[in-house]
């Protein structure tokens, strides 16, 4: 198994050839960019930002239950779009983090890990935590009267962000390590939505709602700690030229 530090066929620089590389400075003399800066470019990206309409707007309550709270918050000077907006986006984000995990364990089956990299168990562990997250989530929307099927508008946000992630894991020729490295980014952010939203509860008097989010808090900082682990252990394993080359399982 190639890892990603391998000697290769890599011809993406140009010392692979001099003779090429010397016409093509040669090139870049002769033709030398008409004078300008990015000013223009500046200027249309302002106009498209001035007159687009919002990526899009958190529903009203459906159902009479929602309603109430709903105006149960107003009357408290609350605009619950803001927590239902931000509860949208970390059911996203856990729902997202139980198919990132599977993709993982996949690319686990069948690439094998190494010592100080993780386990199976590890793997399952920490994806059915995101499986209790997205439910624990869910739970509190639907007791806000909120619709945990729509996607609220930093959901979408939040989706497009981890998309990158999505697609290194998913991509057949990453490894586990180059995997793992995109996974933490979204255990990071996963840590970061968990804090914005303990401090929203917080401020809104959602004790019950803060306390489980402090727990999913507590098990995301495992997660992230764990990956952090892993990938050390693989990239000096990687630098030392010792990584197993057969598949193993815990
Ligand atoms: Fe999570
Ligand atoms: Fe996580």
């Amino acid at each position: 198994m190639a890892t990603r530090t391998s000697t290769g066929t890599n011809r993406t620089g140009m010392d692979m050839s001099p003779a090429l590389a010397k016409e093509l400075l040669q090139i870049t003399r002769e033709h030398t960019p008409p004078a300008g800066d990015e000013s223009k470019l500046a200027r249309m990206r302002q106009d498209f930002f001035a007159s687009t309409q919002p990526i899009g707007t958190v529903p009203p309550p459906g159902t009479m239950k929602g309603m109430a709270k709903s105006a149960l918050e107003a009357i408290k000077g609350h605009k619950p779009t803001v927590l239902i907006d931000k509860l949208g986006e970390q059911l996203a984000f856990e729902r997202t983090g139980v198919r990132l995990y599977d993709a993982v364990l996949a690319k686990f089956d069948a690439l094998g890990s190494w010592d100080g990299g993780p386990t199976r168990a590890q793997l399952e562990q920490n994806r059915d935590e995101e499986l209790a997250h997205f439910e624990m989530v869910r739970q509190h929307m639907l007791r806000l009267g909120a619709d945990p099927t729509a996607m609220t508008p930093s959901a979408d946000v939040a989706a497009v962000i981890a998309s990158g992630v999505l697609k290194t894991i998913t991509d057949a020729r990453t490894t586990l390590s180059q995997a793992l490295q995109a996974l933490l980014v979204a255990e990071r952010a996963d840590l970061e939505g968990w804090q914005a939203l303990i401090q929203l509860a917080e401020e809104l008097g959602h004790d019950e709602m803060a306390d489980d989010f402090r727990a999913a808090e507590e098990a995301e900082e495992r997660h992230g700690a764990w990956v952090r682990q892993w990938l050390g252990a693989g990239m000096l394993k990687d630098a030392k030229r010792e990584l197993r080359k057969s598949p193993g399982k815990s």
